[in-house]
């Protein structure tokens, strides 16, 4: 027990939860002891010397003394490494089925003894002893593991069905920044140090809180030389170090970059795609899966409170909106509205009619979304517990006995969602929510936590798990636990409504969630440093494939100042998920409890963002397609522009807008890093050119965005539909933009709308394709003559 333990259960045990909680963790801690394999005595392996190797289709296996090395370049250019007989299958992470090979990559003898597979995108290199290169074509080197390490038990726990711990460390260009590893908050560039591959709850946190709650082995890596992305398909436990390189580093020799990769168990097996940010970003979501589109209501403004405890308090929060012209698109119930906190119940004193509550808000234009917690409480008579407990979807131990843990409801139960059967079972309770007038699902707790006054707050290791019938333990099953679980409530939701899209956000997650819904940035801490570790959440998920996410707006834990809570509002209203929330025991979040000035300018940021819903459904779309997140950093389309690989503080929404947010108290006006090209200032209209840096005005009232020359941004008119804000292009350049009009709330929109624009003789033409003129309204901007 280390000191931590020891305040949080000095902590804890002043309370009767916590009492329960020290019982919890003495409880674990038994379970563990009884089924985990005993650790003793290892001894190390290396791969040894190449011995041959046989081709096969898109590459073939290296053999080596003390190992096999499959190597197999996709058609779409991605590339497969297994070590031992680790193939692609199975996997957690993959969208679908395997890519397809490259079928004319070829495997070559190379110097020295070692192997090669040529291909069009890639080339791979294989040293005699097992390091692995991957090149662009042109043979620049943009990645090279040396050869790995296991640790394998000796002696008595050698029998014993133990997963050896392996360690892989790896170089890059020693002008390499990191990207990625899921949500971290002290990102989105990943400077040196150690990250652990671990689901947490941490509590409330704030930049420097490490890990969260969703870690995935994916790093993004952009160099001068080029972007890569390397996956390692492992969900157990693990650790990332990394050290960024130095140029000219010492004796003028450079430092590379370098990572290790140092795994508990679990296969040695990577993915790696090159390419530009954009390329990459495609290859990765053509592996792991396209992004689930949220339904357009859900790219509105959202609220939500730990605490809204009746019907009363909800319509009151709901008609403050709607008196005061503030758009809201949905209202969030959290565990308050639940029959003493077991989910999938209602609290009928405090909400005796949801489903009249439900019609009443929707009438308003409000969604009700209700929170979902995995935990069951353990009672016989629940229905809940009696049909999971019948079904045997619950999670057990090694000597078959079901795990119980502590939650909010007391005592409880998990359903193992590594199960099909289970998945099953569980997405059918959501008929339930439907049947309550719930119309979008947040998933909480699911790392999963089990309260714990010492030790780590989840399930027992060494409970078992289905793992889609392999079997297996926590200790591979907890990191999708979370990704599984939304898998379950998103093919539940389209068996029950399959003519709407699902809307769904996870806590926890893992690689290739986004096939599910999006996340969010759980309990930030309110302060300003919370503020940056938003920013840097959602623009590092979206590095990972993960692209619908945002923070609680003014933190979840304090009383932001109307400054802080104003500039957190400014940047909510340019991500993805743009929801006010907090704990109970926090400050209110109604943008009227913080003065007249901060509800007049909160209010310009609502409307700006239903201005631009038009925009965000476009962009929703996109990621689907594309796999580019709405939220992008300003290096995007310039990777090589080094110093806005190091810029923090500005992001890209989407190709046409760069949004500079405040994070600093105090600040009325800031320097903004552009990439290159012509930049208008949305609201003055100057224009200013890139590369470089800029400093511009940010009163209480705005923050700085920036229009690129010659894109078309589709928004709403007045009267809400859709027309295009042009910004002229720069002399003699060409621009355009996308409109994706949104189908409704249901299936795939057909339609792909493309625009381009010119400036002939000094005026603005717009072209749309397919079409003899422009059937959207058009409203130019960043010329002279512009009204
Ligand atoms: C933890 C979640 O992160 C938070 O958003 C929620 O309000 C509480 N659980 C209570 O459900």
């Amino acid at each position: 027990m280390d000191a931590r333990d020891l305040r949080r259960l000095m902590k804890a045990v002043g309370t009767a939860q916590g009492l329960r909680s020290v019982r919890a963790a003495w409880r674990r801690r038994r379970t563990d002891a009884a089924g985990l394999p005993r650790s003793g005595a290892e001894r190390a392996r290396v791969p040894g010397t190449a011995l041959g190797a046989e081709p096969g289709p898109g590459g073939g296996v290296v053999r080596f003394a003390r190992s096999s090395l499959l190597v197999r370049v996709a058609a779409g250019g991605a590339v497969f490494c297994g070590w031992d007989g680790a193939g692609p299958e199975p996997s957690y992470a993959l969208g679908g089925p395997v890519p397809e090979v490259d079928e004319r990559a070829v495997l070559e003898p190379d110097k020295d003894g070692g192997w090669r597979v040529v291909s069009e995108r890639v080339l791979v290199v294989v040293s005699r002893h097992g390091g692995v290169e991957v090149r662009t074509p042109g043979g620049v080197l943009l990645r090279r593991d040396l050869p790995p390490r296991w640790w394998e038990p000796v002696g008595p726990a050698a029998g014993e069905a133990v997963a050896p711990r392996w360690t892989q460390r790896s170089e890059v260009a020693a002008d390499a920044r990191f990207f990625g590893l899921g949500g971290r908050a002290a990102g989105p560039r990943l400077r040196d140090g150690s990250y652990r591959l671990w689901n947490t709850d941490p509590g409330p946190f704030g930049p420097e809180r490490d890990p969260l709650y969703i870690t995935m082995p994916v790093q993004l890596v952009v160099a001068d030389a080029g972007t890569h992305l390397a996956f390692h398909d492992n969900s157990w436990d693990g650790r990332v170090t990394l050290w960024e390189g130095e140029e000219g580093a010492g004796s003028g020799h450079d430092r590379p970059g370098r990572c290790e990769l140092r795994m508990d168990g679990g296969p040695l097996r990577s993915w790696v795609i090159v390419g530009t940010p954009a390329r990459v970003l495609h290859g990765w979501a053509s592996l792991t899966g396209g992004a689930a589109v949220p339904p357009a209501w859900a790219l509105g403004h959202h609220h939500a409170r730990w605490g809204f405890d009746s019907e009363r308090e909800v319509r009151r929060v709901v008609a403050g909106y709607v008196e005061r012209g503030l758009p809201l698109s949905a209202l969030h119930l959290d565990i308050d509205h639940y029959r003493g906190h077991r989910v999938f119940t209602v609290d009928r004193e405090a909400f005796p009619d949801l489903p009249g509550l439900a019609a009443d808000l929707r009438e308003r234009g409000v969604r009700l979304v209700s929170i979902v917690d995995p935990a069951v409480k353990a009672e016989p008579g629940l229905s809940m517990y009696d049909s999971g407990k019948e079904a045997g979807a619950f999670v057990r131990d090694g000597r078959g006995r079901e795990v119980r843990g502590l939650v909010w409801p007391g005592e409880a139960v998990f359903p193992d969602f590594t199960d099909p059967r289970v998945r099953a079972w569980w997405g059918e309770l959501y008929a339930e929510r439907l049947a309550q007038g719930f119309a979008g699902f947040w998933h909480d707790m699911n790392e999963p936590v089990s309260f714990a006054a010492f030790g780590d707050p989840t399930l027992p290791l060494s409970a078992r798990h289905a793992l889609e019938g392999r079997g297996g333990d926590h200790r591979e099953a907890h990191n999708v636990y979370g990704m599984a679980m939304a898998r379950a409530g998103y093919e539940g939701l389209r068996a029950l409504r399959p003519d709407e899209r699902p809307f769904l956000f996870s806590r926890s997650g893992w690689a290739g969630m986004q096939r599910y819904g999006g996340t969010w940035s759980g309990d930030v801490v309110t302060g300003w440093p919370g503020l940056r570790a938003s920013l840097a959440l959602v623009l590092g998920l979206g590095l990972c494939g993960v692209p619908y996410s945002g923070p609680d707006i003014g933190g979840f834990t304090g009383s932001p100042s109307p400054e802080l809570y104003l500039r957190w509002f400014q940047l909510g209203a340019y991500l993805p998920l743009f929801r006010t929330h907090a704990a109970f025991f926090a400050g209110r979040r109604e943008p009227w409890e913080f003065g007249a000035e901060t509800l007049e300018h909160a209010g310009a940021a609502l409307r700006e963002r239903a201005r631009l819903l038009p925009y965000f459904v476009t962009l929703a779309h996109l990621a689907r397609r594309t796999g580019a997140p709405y939220v992008r950093p300003v290096w995007w389309r310039s990777p090589e522009d080094r110093a806005l690989r190091d810029c923090e503080d500005a992001f890209l929404l989407g190709d046409s807008l760069l949004v500079a947010p405040v994070l600093e108290q105090g600040a009325d006006r800031r320097a903004v890093r552009l990439p290159r090209g012509r930049w208008y200032d949305t609201v003055t209209g100057r224009a200013h050119e890139g590369p470089g840096q800029v400093l511009l005005d940010a009163p209480l009232s705005r923050i700085p965005v920036l229009a690129r020359a010659g894109a078309v941004l589709p928004v709403a008119g007045v009267d809400g539909q859709v027309e295009l804000e042009v910004w002229a292009p720069a002399a003699g350049r060409t621009g355009g933009g996308v409109l994706i009009p949104d189908a409704g709330d249901g299936g795939e929109p057909v339609e792909v709308v493309r625009f381009t624009t010119r400036l002939r003789g000094g005026a603005v033409t717009v072209e749309q394709e397919g079409s003899a003129e422009v059937t959207y309204p058009v409203r130019v901007r960043g010329v002279k003559d512009d009204g």
